[in-house]
Parts: C-alpha cells; structure tokens; sequence
C-alpha cells in the first residue's frame, strides 16, 4: 500500500514542497534537502522547528519521570493546553492530507501507518496516519497515561475502563468464557480541529479503538512508551455489549440501570489489521540540550 500526505517545507520560505511516501524514505522534502545538501554543502539552512512542538518535548521531560508516573492535574492541563493549540504545520503536515492507494491492494482494511517524532524511557510522541476506513483495533495502555490530539480528518472512537470488581455486589466481573466486564467511557465520532484527550492507567478510556471516517492523523503522547521487557506490552482486546449477556449476571442488570453502557471484552491475538507501517519522521525536530 502506498500512503501519501502533503508536507510543508517549514524552512527557510515555508512553501509546500512535497509528499510522504513510506514505501520509500518518508517526508520527500527530507530527500529534496539532503540532495541540495550535496550540491552546495556550504550553503546553510535552517532546519524545520517548532515551537509548539517544542515546548511539548520540554513540558513531557519534566513531567514524566519514569513507570509509575501519573502527571498531577496541573501537569495534565499544562500537557492539554499545548497539545490543544497545535497544529498539522508543528509537525510538518499541510492540512490538504492525501493518502492513496495502490489498485493492487485495495482489499481488506486499509493499513496504517505510524512515525515516531521521539522516544526516551520515560515518554514517546508518535503519530498515527489512518486511511479512510483505517482502525486502530481496541487495544490497553497498561500502567500508561496517553494525551492524544486529532490533528486531522474525522474518526470515531471507541474507550472503555474496567469495571472495579468491589462495584459489583458479588466482586465478580468476569465469566467462565474469560470476558470481563468493562464500562464503555467514549464512543462517538471527533473531527479536527478538536481539543486534546487524555487516558490513564485506571481511568479515561485506558482501552480504545480508533476508526477513521475520513483520512487521520492523531499525535499521541505516550508516559511512558510500551515496553515489553518492563511489562508494559500491549493487548487487544474483542468487545460485545452487555445487554447480549445480561443474563450471565444478575449484577449487569442491576448496572445497566445506572445509565451507563458496559461491555464484555475478551482478549485475543493482535488481529491482522493491527499492523503498522512505519516511516521515519522528517518533520520539525525536538531539541534535547538544556537539561
Ligand atoms: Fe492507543
């Protein structure tokens, strides 16, 4: 599958130069400047940059310090409110986002693909590029706090929490057939530009499924990244609302009534349109000095 976004060259005159391809390099105004690089390797220019994206990278090295982190209120609304005020151009996209695809493989769900601005132990920023029709499967962010901004296009998201056993009169959320109950915390559609979303370890919508209406690009703050040596791997999950298996559990009918919608999720394998391809971010960088 092919995928291509315009791009905006935010060097020296800011024009709109080129497109993404990840079947080759990634952002081709990367190409375009190492190509003039050779030809006249004395020539300076100035390197994309940010300061939205900036003062994120700064904002996230203080307030992730490490597994176990959960960033206090304050440090949530400073996180929101840069993350509230970015848009497509801080990380090198033009808002005229195209993607195409090959008539070779138009079957099937469509791929997406994802690209990685940075990524140290304690926090990662990444993005995601969803056709339309593209999904994210429902998946967990164990032990994780993630911010997610739409910069582009229209989705629908779906999130749940897990039901705390102790709410249950019988402490029981689980069944023979290993569901387990879940509360249902999002389900509709967000179009850009929107304002920022936020899910923690517990709480928030820690398990969610993105589907792309139209094309998408959503910037994602991760505290801290998956990790699988530190038991932070991901897992994915099938849901079937509540109402179906009522009749399981007496509790359910009882919960049911509180004006909340649950459902029973079930973990599987990474189901096949789980995976992602991945390109190499050219987009305005990070500066790490000034610790
Ligand atoms: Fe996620």
């Amino acid at each position: 599958m092919r995928i291509g976004a315009r791009l905006v060259d935010q060097g020296m005159d800011g024009t709109s130069v080129g497109h993404v391809n990840h079947s080759r390099v990634g952002y081709i105004n990367g190409v375009i400047r190492r190509k003039r690089c050779t030809r006249r390797i004395k020539r300076h220019r100035a390197l994309p940059f940010s300061m939205a994206l900036q003062d994120l990278f700064l904002a996230c090295r203080d307030i992730f310090k490490g597994p176990g982190t959960v960033p206090s209120p304050e440090d949530v609304q400073r996180l929101r409110r840069i993350l509230d005020k970015m848009r497509p151009e801080d990380v090198g996209l033009s808002r005229d986002l195209q993607f195409s695809q090959p008539k070779s493989t138009t079957k099937g769900t469509p791929r997406v693909t994802n690209t990685t601005i940075y990524k140290c132990d304690n926090f990662s920023l990444c993005m995601f590029f969803l056709p339309s029709a593209g999904v994210i499967p429902l998946h967990n962010h164990p032990g994780m706090t993630v911010f997610s901004k739409l910069l582009l296009g229209s989705m629908h998201i779906k999130s749940y929490d897990w039901v705390d056993p102790h709410h249950l009169s019988n402490g029981s959320t689980t069944t023979s057939s290993k569901l387990k109950l879940a509360k249902v915390k999002a389900d509709g559609v967000f179009t850009a530009p929107c304002n920022s979303s936020v899910l923690y370890p517990t709480t928030g919508g820690n398990i969610h499924a993105f589907t792309a209406i139209t094309p998408c690009v959503i910037l994602d703050v991760l505290g801290p990244p998956y990790s699988q040596e530190d038991d932070r791997d991901c897992s994915y999950y099938r849901d079937t609302p509540s109402s179906t298996n009522a009749a399981l559990n007496g509790d359910m009918i009882r919960t049911k009534e509180d004006g909340e919608r649950y459902g029973w999720l079930e973990e599987i394998d990474m189901p096949e349109n789980s995976q992602m391809d991945s390109i190499e971010y050219l987009g305005p960088q990070v500066i790490e000095s000034g610790h």
